[in-house]
């Protein structure tokens, strides 16, 4: 059996359906955790949940239904993973779209999409989560924001502003957590091999390409794999990372050194 750091601990992570959440909550479930699996996509989550139940040592899991950037939805959801889980102890926000474009051609409702999901999704989940980990005395919030967040190129502006926005929202919620044995990290990745990417990009060829000769290249040459983010994630959520809070770690092969 592998170590159990989150064994005990219920584990709630949004995007759970694809990609870097699924790898998120494979991870912390092959460590001890029972995950909530929070996805829009149901046939996506259940298929999460069907991995976790075959695991090696499965622990407990539920698949729940939302729309993040609905506040009625979020507070119903998380409602549903506490009735079926317990008090969530870790809370991830891997919850995301892509729409791009030159600011001067962005569509508006694109914009508001795109601040809907990633940045008022986040904000609702964590309004919901942390009062019971403020109560509980202790939690791990860590949110997911991009390399784009901080390293913007020209037709990133909605992305852009929306993984900046959570850094920022991750920072304030640091301060107002920390006498409460809850911290909030981000983890923010490079390019990662997901459903994402691949509409973005078309095929891992092209991926590859982007990640050795791209704007956005890294020195290593390698396109990152959900696991790796996974690997940052988990180390944020474990008990003895406690004294970290507020940071931002950067996986992405070197691309970007703050
Ligand atoms: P993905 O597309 O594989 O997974 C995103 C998940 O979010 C999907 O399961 C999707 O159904 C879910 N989702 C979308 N809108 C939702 C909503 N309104 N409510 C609930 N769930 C919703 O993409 P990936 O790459 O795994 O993305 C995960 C996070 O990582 C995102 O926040 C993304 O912005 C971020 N990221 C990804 C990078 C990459 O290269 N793949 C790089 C930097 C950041």
């Amino acid at each position: 059996m592998e170590s159990q750091p989150y064994a005990g601990q219920v584990a709630l992570v949004t995007g759970a359906a694809s990609g870097i959440g699924r790898a998120v909550a494979l991870r912390l479930a092959r460590e001890g955790a029972a995950v909530a699996l929070l996805d829009v996509d149901a046939a996506g989550a259940a298929e999460t949940e069907r991995l976790v139940r075959a695991l090696e040592t499965p622990v407990r899991t539920v698949a729940v239904t939302v729309d993040v950037s609905e506040a009625a939805q979020v507070r119903a959801a998380v409602e549903r993973a506490v009735a079926a889980l317990g008090t969530p102890a870790i809370l991830v926000n891997c919850a995301g779209i892509s729409r791009g474009g030159p600011v001067a051609n962005l569509d508006d409702d694109d914009w508001e999409r795109v601040q809907a999901v990633n940045l008022r999704g986040t904000f609702l989940c964590c309004k919901a989560v942390t009062p019971l980990m403020t109560a509980a005395g202790y939690g791990r919030v860590v949110n997911i924001s991009s390399g784009t967040g901080v390293r913007v190129g020209p037709g990133s502006g909605a992305y852009a502003a929306s993984k900046a926005g959570v850094i920022a929202l991750t920072k304030a919620l640091a301060g107002e957590l920390a006498t409460a044995g809850v911290t909030a990290n981000v983890v923010a990745p490079g390019i990662t091999d997901t459903a994402m990417t691949r509409g973005a990009f078309g095929t891992r060829a092209a991926i590859e390409e982007s990640a050795r000769t791209g704007r956005i290249a890294n020195p290593m040459g390698v396109v990152l794999e959900p696991e790796d983010i996974a690997a940052a994630v988990a180390f944020f959520a474990l008990p003895e990372s406690g004294r970290i809070t507020g940071q931002t770690l950067h996986v992405n092969a070197g691309a970007y050194m703050p």
